[in-house]
């Protein structure tokens, strides 16, 4: 590293006069170089005088972030992975983590980090106003790294910290791929009664499409304890329960501590563990499943509210008007980023 700093220095006046974005290009390539991943080092070294490739460098020189590098990838795939920059630019900008992550330091699970990437571009993101998608990550009981919400189980197998860019590098197998549609998580998660329930209650295609979402998908176990008072309710009725599981917003576990509105106008109340909503209180077994329009929550209980906003404020068992707010604040989350940022100027 010692080495790698010096030469670098050495050069980067001449860089300078090419831009910062430049400069980044050059610093990148060399600590990938350093770390013999030479492939993703050409792909920086060719794509990196693409303009299309700026906001990626960018983000990247402002530093504080963590990068998650494919070890995988042959010089042909990248040589290949480059001849479509588009792609490749989003491709890699979800490898990028805003805050360092170094896996020592990670929350263990089930506590994990929920960390925005720099990918927002609008052809695999839906998200509300331009916000970048998440990466979710894990230390589990191995003591590793892992990331979650991938189809394999991807893990950090080495972490090493490029100074100069204040960019920790996380090693990987293979890239990391963005949450997908909405029907792929809940399939990929074996929910589907849930899945069955919104497609018959039509309202699949609508919470697909709609930016910026938050949906409590009860198991399937959930809905079979159910099924009785499920099998009573009307078409009608049973619509309100389901939109009583979705939020038109997009709501991470670090902020479960507050009261969130569901799509009908319902109060929620959040706590670190569940979610209540009337008389009926479901606990969360697994939290901040991504999707591309937003995320997913497991609970372990249908949520049996059939109020809606107005009717829920005016009866007796909404009541969430004054005080009741839970305040509590999440394990889940609080990654705390240690961060060493050397800021470069030219001269
Ligand atoms: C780096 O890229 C950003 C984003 O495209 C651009 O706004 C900025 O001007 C570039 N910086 C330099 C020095 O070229
Ligand atoms: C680094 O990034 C994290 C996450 O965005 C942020 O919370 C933290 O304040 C940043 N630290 C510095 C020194 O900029
Ligand atoms: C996506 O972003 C591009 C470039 O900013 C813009 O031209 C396009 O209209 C956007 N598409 C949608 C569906 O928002
Ligand atoms: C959802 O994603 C799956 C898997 O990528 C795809 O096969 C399916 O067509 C998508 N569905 C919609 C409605 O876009
Ligand atoms: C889904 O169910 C299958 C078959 O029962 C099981 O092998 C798989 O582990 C389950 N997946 C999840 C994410 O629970
Ligand atoms: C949530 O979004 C849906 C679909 O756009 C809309 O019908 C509903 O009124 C919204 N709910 C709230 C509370 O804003
Ligand atoms: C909720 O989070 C707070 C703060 O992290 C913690 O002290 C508390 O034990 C958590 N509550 C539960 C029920 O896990």
């Amino acid at each position: 590293m010692k080495f790698l700093f010096g030469a670098t220095l050495l050069s980067l006046h001449f860089i300078c006069a090419y831009g910062a974005n430049a400069t980044t290009a050059s610093l990148l390539s060399d600590a990938l170089t350093s770390l013999r991943l030479t492939a993703l080092a050409t792909v920086i070294d060719v794509g990196g005088s693409d303009p299309r490739f700026a906001a990626f460098l960018e983000e990247v020189g402002a530093g504080n972030k963590t990068f998650f590098v494919p070890t995988k990838l042959t010089l042909s795939q990248g040589l290949s992975f480059i001849t479509n920059i588009p792609n490749a630019v989003r491709t890699l900008q979800y490898q990028i983590a805003h805050g360092q992550i170094f896996p020592d330091t990670a929350p263990v699970s089930p506590s994990h980090v929920v960390a925005p990437s720099v990918l927002n571009d609008n052809s695999t993101v839906f998200l509300k106003g331009g916000d970048t998608q998440l990466i979710v990550a894990t230390k589990e009981d191995d003591g590793q790294l892992h990331i979650l919400n991938q189809g394999t189980d991807l893990v950090v197998t080495q972490s090493q910290t490029v100074m100069s860019l204040g960019l920790v590098i996380n090693l990987v197998d293979t890239f990391l791929v963005p949450p997908g549609n909405l029907s792929a998580a809940l399939a990929a998660n074996n929910l589907t009664q849930f899945q069955t329930a919104l497609q018959n209650a039509g309202l699949l295609s609508s919470l697909s499409s709609q930016r910026g979402v938050t949906i409590f998908a009860p198991s399937d176990a959930a809905f079979a304890s159910a099924s009785g008072v499920l099998s009573s309710l009307s078409a009608g009725q049973l619509t309100t329960v389901l939109q009583n599981h979705v939020l038109n917003s997009t709501v991470y576990s670090p902020s479960f501590g507050t009261s969130q509105i569901s799509s009908t106008g319902q109060t929620l109340h959040m706590s670190n563990t569940s979610v209540t909503a009337g008389k009926s209180t479901a606990k969360l077994s697994q939290t901040d499943i991504g999707l591309q329009n937003g995320v997913l929550h497991i609970v372990d209980t249908v949520i049996l509210d059939q109020n809606s906003g107005p009717s829920a404020q005016s009866g007796t068992s909404g009541g969430s008007a004054n005080g009741a707010v839970l305040s509590m604040r999440l394990p889940l989350l609080a990654s705390v980023f240690g961060a060493i940022v050397a800021v470069f100027e030219c001269w």
